[in-house]
């Protein structure tokens, strides 16, 4: 090769040194964050950055300028290298500084102001409460279906075929195409379909609550067709009507405060023998002195009308195979809207079901 065309290579180099010359220095400094810096100095040291180019050319350089024109070349790399450096340094300083003087994130404030949070149904929380009030008393927590066979509902509590509860009126039944007539099913009416499942699966001593929804052909200002019971019962030798009445009287007081009448009223209901209704003394009209005043809720008679009751017929132990001349036992129910409206003295039973937030939210 001619001497010409390296001279020319080095010449070309040199040229190529001038050119970039200090400019590198200006273009780091504008440069005000590391991905700008760096690609600042990928255009002069990258792959096919100003200088690399010119490095390239080294190899064409006559060999006695290699070496002078090399180290003009690695010079300029260190200083661009230095440059790059120090730019880099500045920019992590003033990064760290802007982050101490920033305004300090504070972990102590309030978060934002969570999803407002919703409580209980007053109906759960009564039905809770009467449930962990039997508890207390030694009763254990069974549970039932709300659909339920004919059987358990009616017939093995004792209701003759034609009682009329069973009516088309007062009874939701459940059609099931291809079902055998004799396997009828419905919604119950009452929770004491409860009694039969677990007595005709456990053996005595039992002492049971349960509740649930039930469902009945009614719709007025004091009956909802779907409403809430709890349904109890105690079953064991030598359960006599002094056990109903000791229970009962401590429930209610319980329930309704220490000092409340109570008073058990003859009844009658297919499945016990005797019934008995228990009343209250009205929380809303009896005065301490013994007086009242004329009464809405009790229609002026004093007392208020809170559980049915009675001793489990022992037809009813036979149908779920217990022995009635060894076991007896007492069973009673109450409704679950009934304490609520009571307590919170709600007018009109549909106000539970309509679930209207500004109702729903005074409890
Ligand atoms: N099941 C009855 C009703 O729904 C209440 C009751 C239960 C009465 C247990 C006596 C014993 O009215």
């Amino acid at each position: 090769m001619n001497d010409t065309l390296g001279t020319d290579v080095a010449a070309e180099i040199e040229a190529g040194l001038a050119t970039l010359g200090e400019r590198f220095r200006g273009a780091f400094a504008a440069c005000n964050s590391e991905p700008e810096l760096r690609a600042a100095n990928a255009a002069i040291l990258g792959k096919k950055g100003e200088l690399t180019s010119l490095l390239k050319l080294l190899g064409r350089v006559p060999p006695e300028r290699r070496r002078e024109i090399g180290e003009q070349v690695n010079a300029t790399r260190a200083r661009v290298e230095a440059c790059f450096s120090g730019r880099l340094l500045e920019l992590a300083e003033a990064a760290r500084k802007a982050d101490l003087e920033a305004t300090p994130f504070d972990l102590t404030l309030p978060g934002r102001t969570p999803a407002p949070r919703g409580h209980l149904h007053p109906i759960t929380r009564v039905k809770d409460e009467i449930l962990d009030n039997f508890r207390s008393l030694g009763f254990e927590v069974a549970w039932g279906p709300e659909v339920e066979h004919e059987s358990n509902n009616f017939t093995k509590l004792a209701f003759p075929p034609d009682h009329p509860a069973t009516d088309m009126q007062d009874t939701f039944w459940v059609h099931v195409a291809g079902a055998p007539p004799d396997a009828r099913l419905l919604l119950r009416t009452h929770t004491s379909s409860v009694q039969v499942r677990e007595m005709s699966t456990h053996a005595p001593p039992l002492a049971i609550v349960s509740g649930g929804a039930v469902y009945r052909r009614d719709d007025d200002p004091t009956h909802s067709p779907m409403f809430h019971q709890i349904e109890g019962f105690l079953v064991d030798e030598r359960v006599t009507f002094a056990s109903l009445k000791g229970v009962l009287s401590e429930f209610v007081r319980r329930l309704y405060g220490p000092n409340v009448p109570v008073r058990f009223r003859p009844s009658y209901f297919p499945f016990v023998e005797p019934g008995a209704e228990v009343d209250i003394g009205c929380v809303f009209c009896s005065l301490d002195d013994g007086t009242r005043t004329s009464c809405r809720v009790c229609k002026g008679s004093g007392w208020l009308e809170v559980l049915g009751s009675g001793m489990v017929h022992p037809a009813v132990l036979e149908h779920c195979g217990i022995d009635a001349e060894r076991y007896t036992g007492f069973a009673f129910g109450l409704g679950v809207e009934r304490v609520a409206m009571l307590r919170y003295g709600i007018p009109d039973i549909r106000l539970l079901f309509e679930n209207d937030p500004r109702f729903l939210a005074q409890f």
